[in-house]
């Protein structure tokens, strides 16, 4: 048996986390090893996309977000982000006729504002295509901001005369009001924090870090990494 077959046999298929969200971390020192340009890191982590994608919905995970682009991100040098949002454009052209066809529903959360007129349409276009579809729900994160998210949906329900916030309400206007709660947030490249991401959605996932770089990160790992997960004792706040 393949090892990537081995782990899969050892996951408990009844306890297999619904929604997985992965903060993409690495790509950059991954290409400065090489003494590639960043770009070439960042096309390598397309790479890891792929074949994460695919064992996510390989084995049954109905939810996974993927932190492609922060709000924080337009900190860095024009050439960069300008290069990083094309090649997600690009890559989403190119892969939306095999999406659709696995049974992949493409989504995307985070403001629309800064990102370009044909940047949208392409994710709208994705929607569109494979909406009807009932397998992965796979979520892109671009221009993504927690606090942004949470101050929009304030907003929302501000303009809607809402005289009290509460937990549901303010739930169901994040961009995530359709989805349920990340069970696993993972991030690579050994930084450990949440470097503002799904901040309000994430109160009670189990968060796994590795020192691996995104455009290391394998079928093995994600699986190794579900493993760990099924280990964990999940509370709530409860007495177990
Ligand atoms: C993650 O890799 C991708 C984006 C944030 C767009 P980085 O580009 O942050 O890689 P490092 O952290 O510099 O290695
Ligand atoms: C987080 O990575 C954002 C994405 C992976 C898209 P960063 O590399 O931007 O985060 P910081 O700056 O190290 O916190
Ligand atoms: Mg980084």
């Amino acid at each position: 048996m393949k090892s990537e077959e081995k782990l899969i046999a050892k996951i408990k298929k009844n306890i297999i986390p619904k929604h997985i969200a992965i903060i993409m971390d690495g790509n950059g020192r991954w290409a400065k090893q090489r003494n590639f340009p960043r770009l070439k890191g960042h096309k390598a982590g397309v790479e890891a996309v792929r074949k994460i994608v695919n064992s996510a919905g390989h084995i049954g995970i109905k939810y996974l977000t993927l932190y492609a682009f922060s709000t924080e991100n337009w900190r860095r040098p024009e050439s960069e982000t300008k290069a990083v949002l094309t090649l997600i454009e690009k890559t989403l052209m190119l892969e939306i006729k095999n999406l659709a066809k696995n049974n992949v529903i493409v989504h995307f959360i985070g403001s629309k504002k800064e990102l370009s007129k044909s940047f949208i349409k392409k994710i709208d276009t994705a929607y569109q295509k494979t909406k009807n579809n009932t397998g992965l729900n796979l979520i892109l994160a671009v221009n993504y901001g927690g606090r942004n998210e949470i101050v929009d949906a304030v907003n929302s329900l501000i303009a809607s005369d809402t005289k009290k916030i509460t937990i549901e309400n303010l739930s169901n206007n994040l961009y995530t009001n359709k989805f349920p709660d990340p069970d696993l947030v993972i991030r690579t490249s050994g930084e450990i924090r949440i470097s503002n991401f799904l901040i309000w959605q994430s109160a009670y996932s189990e968060l796994l870090f590795t020192d691996t770089l995104w455009p290391d990160f394998s079928k093995e790992e994600f699986l190794k990494a579900i493993l760990v997960f099924q280990k964990r004792t999940r509370k709530f706040g409860a007495v177990k």
